[in-house]
């Protein structure tokens, strides 16, 4: 059974939610394994926008079965909406979109504490504010858990939350943050429950059906491998795993089924966040930072904050492609690069005097380092109507091959445009 995994190698927005539309086609189901709407996937087709948070990429297209792993965090009111925006553009969504019984349940309690947390301006971390980490706090700490299979028991889920709510009230309170009432959560939970029970499912189970029955599945991985929990740069990461290493326990289908990982990568590199981030283009209103920014929209989906752009950095990609078991990459948003006289990759950094040409993945060793680049010839033609190999300027070409050697996969597909059709096969 072909199981294949698209993967961001950087700290996210890599345009994964591009390549599991392209890719999506030919599998059965669509899966994501972590995460939650903290995610903000683009899929462009002609003249329709489609941007997507908690629900899978493979949702637009209803012959596909749509998993939401237990790996997730869900906040309910935030599934209904995304359903009933793509129900309102024409998309139908019904039994195609199955939610796991096991996956765990944001409450507003989650975002205030969240909110509480990213007020101190030291512990700041930059997030989307959707109560991602405080819900996977609970996760692991599982007395203050509830999973959405709990929603669907009226009298069950009103004695959990009146064991957790004034638990909650005590530290919220200490904090100088919002409470809540045990009755009225309880009461718009229960609400949210109905809507939601048809789509609920133990997904482990469906999903082991599926593998026995050979069925092709696709996993697509919410935000980016530098982000990971674990292999990330720590703290300012996100609270779940993002590599591939997520999929067996986010979803039940261990890893040895996979058989195609594809990593994906911009052509450049941004972050949204604080964080470390060597190869940052700080270079005010005239410089190239801003030009790729402005040229490539970045901005984040979610939270429409600036995103921080960048160089690319071949010895961060080097670390997330091996960590990810990366068996190609695809180069995402060439066409923002065009027109610029020069490009340069980062290939090593000096780390305290000492040049390293491995990756730091400690925030504050990160912070320290700064980038040796290597430069390359820029391009100056529109590259966004290029659809074979050949129809790249040689400078283009050169660009990718190069990405190719540092990175030591080989490079499957050039993306020049958020158009689906904006795409190069490289094989
Ligand atoms: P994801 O989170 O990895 O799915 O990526 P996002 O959707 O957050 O960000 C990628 C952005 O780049 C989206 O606005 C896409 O429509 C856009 N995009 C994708 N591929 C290309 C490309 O090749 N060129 C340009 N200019 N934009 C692209
Ligand atoms: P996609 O799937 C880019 C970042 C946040 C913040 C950090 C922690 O679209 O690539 P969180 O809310 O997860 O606790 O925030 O992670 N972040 C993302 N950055 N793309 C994403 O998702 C992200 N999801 C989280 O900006 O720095
Ligand atoms: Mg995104």
């Amino acid at each position: 059974m072909p199981a294949t995994c698209v993967v961001g190698l950087q700290w996210g927005d890599e345009a994964k939610g591009k390549i599991t539309d392209i890719l999506g086609d030919s599998h059965q189901f669509v899966v994501r394994y972590n995460g939650g709407a903290n995610a903000g996937h683009t899929v462009v087709w002609g003249d329709r926008t489609f941007k997507l948070s908690l629900l899978p990429t493979g949702v637009l297209k209803p012959h596909i079965t749509s998993i939401i792993g237990n790996g997730l965090v869900v906040y309910p009111p935030r599934f209904l909406e995304e359903v009933e925006q793509l129900v309102s553009a024409g998309v139908p969504v019904g039994s195609n979109l199955v939610l796991s019984d096991h996956a765990q349940v944001i409450f507003p309690y989650h975002m205030e504490e969240e909110r509480l947390a990213e007020a101190d301006a030291d512990g700041k971390i930059g997030t989307t504010g959707r109560g991602i980490g405080p819900c996977y706090q609970d996760k692991v700490g599982r007395r203050h858990a509830i999973r959405i299979g709990e929603l669907l028991h009226a009298k069950h889920l009103t004695e959990r939350l009146k064991q957790i709510v004034p638990f909650k009230n005590r530290y919220l309170q200490a904090f100088g943050g919002k409470t809540f009432d045990v009755h009225q959560l309880a009461d718009e939970y229960l609400g949210y429950a109905e809507k939601l029970r048809p789509h609920v499912a133990d997904t482990t189970r469906l999903l082991q059906a599926g593998l026995a029955a050979g069925k092709e599945m696709l996993f697509e991985a919410a935000q980016g491998s530098l982000l990971d929990v674990d292999h990330g740069t720590f703290p300012y990461v996100t609270s779940s795993s993002s590599l591939p290493s997520g999929i067996w326990a986010g979803t039940g289908i261990p890893s040895r089924h996979l058989t195609r990982i594809i990593g994906v990568i911009k052509a450049y590199t941004s972050r949204v966040g604080r964080g470390p981030f060597p190869t940052e283009l700080n270079d005010g209103p005239d410089g190239i930072g801003e030009r790729i920014r402005k040229i490539g929209r970045e901005f984040g989906t979610v939270t429409g904050r600036p995103r921080r752009t960048g160089w690319l950095d071949a010895v961060a990609l080097k670390y997330t492609a091996d960590l990810a078991g990366a068996d190609e990459v695809t180069v995402m948003l060439l066409d923002v690069l065009s027109g610029l006289k020069e490009v340069k990759i980062n290939r090593a950094y000096m780390l305290r005097g000492e040049r390293i040409t491995h990756f730091p993945s400690d925030a504050y060793e990160l912070d320290q380092c700064e980038p040796e680049y290597e430069t390359l010839p820029g391009w100056s033609e529109d590259i966004t109507g290029c659809r074979k190999p050949s129809d790249l300027p040689t400078a283009a070409r050169k660009y990718v091959d190069r990405i190719q050697e540092l990175v030591g996969l080989p490079v499957s597909m050039v993306s020049v445009g958020p158009d689906r059709a904006q795409t190069i096969p490289m094989k």
